[in-house]
């Protein structure tokens, strides 16, 4: 055969493999709404910049027929390209090869580019899009999952992993998203679940549809498991590759620098007039954030669940910064078990991934009651602890308010690591909050006064004098300065300069134990 020839059968089986599972299910995917397993990377990956492995791999079934059915490629398109200039390893499953289910070879597939991404120090994308274990193959299937999870963990904290969720995801298949770092998903068109509602209804006799038990809005802002979700695939595509503009490649690399018109002396009027003087009365941290940040911008990270607490990135005089925030405006900014969790791990991975970390401070301390009790909250507030201990990453911390009690010590004080601790003139650094604590110390005084209100009053006034301001931590060194809140800015940029060579370290162990 001449090399012309042999180059039309390459191409031929090139445009075969290209079709996946044929243009009927091509048709079927669009009539969903979704996109094809092609049509996101190429959504994804910048422009041109694709290159696939692994297109003709077929599975190595006979049974139930599968012989007569092999689809180069078998359901799933791997490879690498770039996300803005910068590499990474993606893998992208093709609903219209037997649901993009996961046989043997699709497995070696995906951990072929995991394993490469591993040795180059690259972040591994998924699209997920599969309706599970390849039933055919049995336990061979299950067997290409465990490999996967085991890679999962392997390169947990040494590339970043993400998982973008654009079908079904359903019995042990979630285990694999749940280990990666974020987890994506899109209204109505991508579910996770461990059972789905048919197995629901058998055991608990519950009625409950596919959105409720395992939609994008369920899982991001009841579950927490989703990160973010998109209104539609592109916003979700749109949300990933900003997502990687503030990680490193790997562990032993730098976040990108990102240059800035955004003067880095620019002080900021707003912030001094944001902290309204009634304690009591809420704020909005997220305009502290956005007029401290370059440009005010700032990816907000699991915004829907736990809204007391706000994670997300930004950049600050270009460096990559996580921001960790008590949010005032929900639920007073009080720490409990959802928003300790949600902080801890993204703590984890901003300390993994070599981002420095911003704290701002504003926190009554821990939420009351049985429910909290119950559920956890002791061992959740101590993961909290644990993650803001264990960090080596800088950690700068503005106090803007409240910080009383244990939420003190567990937000980034000095104690526990912060390099650099500021706290704006408003701050309140105290046990607990003046009129809590006159009821308690001064209570046998005031039932003993004529005028008990005016008493009480009395010593408000005298805790609030001594307590409720930042100068006994200021005086103990325990906030480095205060700072007039407009020059947030530029205080904390020239923080991160001076921390930009830190060196820390923990003890070596083989690890430690987070109290999960
Ligand atoms: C083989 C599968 C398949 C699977 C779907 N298909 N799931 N083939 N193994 N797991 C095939 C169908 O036969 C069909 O083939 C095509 O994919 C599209 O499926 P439909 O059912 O027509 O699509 P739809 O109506 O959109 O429903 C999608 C679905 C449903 C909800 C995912 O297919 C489904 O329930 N599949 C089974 C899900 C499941 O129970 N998987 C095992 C989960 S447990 P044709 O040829 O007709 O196009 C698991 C364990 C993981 O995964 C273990 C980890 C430890």
């Amino acid at each position: 055969m001449s090399l012309e020839k042999k180059l039309k059968e390459l191409e031929a089986r090139r445009e075969k493999a290209r079709l996946g599972g044929g243009q009927k299910r091509i048709d079927a995917q669009h009539e969903k709404g979704k996109l094809t397993a092609r049509e996101r990377l190429e959504l994804f990956l910048d422009k041109g910049s694709f290159e696939e492995f692994d297109m003709f791999v077929a599975h190595r079934s006979s049974d139930f027929g599968l012989d007569k059915n092999k689809i180069p490629g078998d359901g799933v398109v791997t490879g690498v390209g770039t996300v803005n200039g910068r590499q990474v390893f993606v893998f992208s499953q093709d609903f219209t090869v037997f649901g993009g289910s996961l046989s043997e070879a699709h497995a070696e597939k995906i951990c072929k580019i995991m394993d490469m991404a591993m040795k180059v120090g690259a972040p591994v994308i998924g699209l997920n899009d599969s309706g599970g274990a390849r039933i055919q193959e049995g336990v061979v299937s299950l067997g290409g999952y465990a490999d996967i999870f085991l890679r999962n963990t392997l390169a947990s904290g040494v590339v970043p992993q993400i998982s973008v969720i654009l079908g079904p995801c359903a019995g042990g298949a979630v285990y694999s998203p749940a280990i990666t770092d974020f987890t994506i998903m899109v209204k109505g068109i991508s579910h996770m679940f461990v059972t789905g509602p048919n197995v629901v209804k058998t055991v608990t006799h519950e009625d409950v549809s596919f959105e409720e038990l395992g939609g994008a809005m369920t899982h991001a802002s009841k579950s927490g498991v989703a990160h973010y979700a998109a209104e539609n695939e592109p916003d979700a595509i749109r949300f990933t590759r900003e997502l990687l503009s503030y990680m490193p490649l790997n562990n032993m690399d730098d976040p990108p620098f990102v240059e800035t018109d955004d003067p880095v002396d620019r002080e900021e009027e707003a912030l001094n007039s944001i902290v309204p003087p009634n304690p009591n009365k809420p704020y909005d941290i997220r305009e502290v954030i956005t007029g401290v940040m370059d440009e005010g911008r700032f990816l907000e990270i699991h915004a829907d669940f736990a809204a007391n607490i706000v994670v997300g990135f930004a950049h600050l005089g270009g460096y990559s910064v996580g921001i960790i925030a008590n949010q005032p405006a929900v639920l007073a900014g009080v720490l409990d078990i959802n928003s300790s969790a949600k902080a801890a791990r993204f703590i984890r991975f901003c300390d993994a991934f070599n981002i420095p970390i911003i704290t701002f401070e504003d926190v009554p301390g821990f939420l009351p009651g049985t429910d909290q009790e119950h559920g956890g909250i002791i061992k959740h507030g101590a993961m909290l602890l644990y993650a803001y201990c264990e960090a080596t990453v800088p950690k700068i911390t503005v106090i803007t308010r409240k910080a009383y009690g244990g939420a003190y010590d567990v937000m980034n004080s000095k104690h526990v690591r912060g390099d650099m601790n500021y706290a704006w003139p408003t701050a309140e650094i105290a046990v607990m909050g003046a009129r809590g604590a006159v009821e308690i110390i001064f209570k046998k005084e005031i039932n003993a006064a004529d005028d008990k209100d005016k008493m009480f009053e009395e010593k408000v006034a005298e805790f609030t004098e001594k307590f409720a301001n930042p100068y006994t931590a200021a005086e103990r060194g325990y906030v480095d300065d205060v700072i007039e809140p407009k020059a947030t800015r530029p205080r904390l940029i020239r923080a991160l300069k001076m921390l930009e060579n830190k060196k820390d370290s923990n003890p070596p162990k083989k690890h430690g134990n987070i109290p999960l």
